[in-house]
């Protein structure tokens, strides 16, 4: 008898240009899961529409997604790939999930803090913000979007999930919230999740404000490295990315943040350590250069292979990924129904 295979799930919102950081904290591990995992990726359409959206937007988000995903090596033959929006149970267990999540629990999400403090931040005192300024404009999805994660998770019985650092609080209360089904409903309602974050590439930094994560929303497009640009773009931003005067390699992020991301960056792509990486240099310009080359050499292939995926190909990948999730996640959220009991739809 062959042991079961793990379960791997992870997700991703097809909004802005996928970026170095999406690649090496995220993107860059699902391909390589997928050659011995159970693996499940899911471009999170729904989870997109948290922040406003023209109509059309999101269609061509998900294709490119879709594009990019199979360009970084996501190979449909292995993986399921598919767009959430696409099996109706995500909507339905993001119901149930936020029956289950805590106002307090949702408070303390510092993403939700973060994105929402960029939309002007929320206003608990005053009534007349309900429906005008700020409060209008944040709306009630953005705040309930980790129980909607929560359950793409548990939807597919997943056992990993690879993420960046930026995710390790959505994860962590991904497994509070299984933990808590599984005490209300009976042990083996869901699977209890666990996050994979790499040791290298966890959180790539904006190359001009090295305080900030790199992100598709925030900071300049001069300190985020997208994976579609050009060889001369990439070599550009990394030359003007922002260091320090003290002249000297040294790994610390907290004193060197900038020398510290391009040491990471560095070590990401050529699977060295940065600390050990740091020795080798004495000037910040030859640490640009080789970070500059290990990053063009990882990206120049992906896009190559994005330039040849058609738009059919997209469209076929989309079509049958959407039917093996479905297998997969609709007796799960049967089993999910029963334990809670909801009244069954057939006598
Ligand atoms: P998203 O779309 O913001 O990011 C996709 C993945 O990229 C990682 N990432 C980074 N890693 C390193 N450095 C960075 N600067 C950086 N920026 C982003 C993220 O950690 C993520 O792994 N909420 C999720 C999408 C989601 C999901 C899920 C993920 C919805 N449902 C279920 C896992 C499981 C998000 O917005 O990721």
């Amino acid at each position: 008898m062959s042991e079961q295979r793990q379960r791997v799930f992870s997700g991703i919102q097809p909004s802005g240009s996928t970026h170095l950081g999406n690649y090496l904290g995220a993107l860059r591990n699902w391909e390589r899961l997928q050659h011995n995992m159970d693996s499940v990726y899911c471009i999170v359409d729904l989870h997109a529409l948290t922040l406003p959206k023209a109509p059309g937007e999101v269609v061509e988000g998900t294709m490119n997604m879709t594009r990019m995903l199979m360009a970084i090596g996501i190979d449909p033959a292995l993986s399921i790939l598919f767009t959430q929006s696409h099996v109706h149970q995500h909507a339905e267990l993001g119901w149930l999930m936020q029956c289950v999540t805590g106002y307090g629990e949702l408070r303390r999400m510092t993403q939700f803090k973060d994105k929402s403090d960029r939309l002007g931040g929320v206003s608990e005192s005053d009534a007349d913000e309900a429906t005008s300024g700020n409060n209008a404009s944040i709306s009630a999805g953005l705040f309930t979007y980790p129980a909607l994660q929560a359950a793409d998770i548990l939807l597919y019985d997943t056992d990993v999930v690879p993420v960046g650092d930026d995710q390790r609080q959505h994860i962590e209360l991904t497994r509070d919230l299984a933990n808590r089904m599984n005490s209300r409903y009976g042990e083996g309602t869901v699977v209890v999740p666990d996050h994979q974050i790499p040791a290298a590439g966890a959180r790539v930094m904006n190359l001009q404000y090295p305080e900030q994560k790199m992100s598709k929303s925030v900071g300049s497009d001069a300190g985020t490295i997208n994976v579609l640009d050009d060889p001369k773009a990439i070599e550009k931003k990394v030359r003007r990315a922002v260091t320090d005067n003290d002249g000297e390699v040294r790994f610390d992020v907290q004193e060197k943040p900038g020398v510290s991301n391009l040491l990471s960056i560095l070590a990401a792509c050529t699977g060295d350590d940065p600390e050990k990486l740091a020795e080798k240099y004495t000037q910040y310009g030859p640490l640009k250069a080789d970070t500059a080359a290990a990053v063009i050499a990882e990206l120049t292939p992906i896009q190559e292979r994005y330039r040849a995926i058609s738009d059919s190909d997209v469209a076929a990948t989309l079509a049958v990924g959407a039917e093996k999730a479905t297998a997969v996640a609709a007796p799960v959220m049967q089993r999910i129904r029963t334990a809670i009991g909801l009244v069954s739809p057939t006598p």
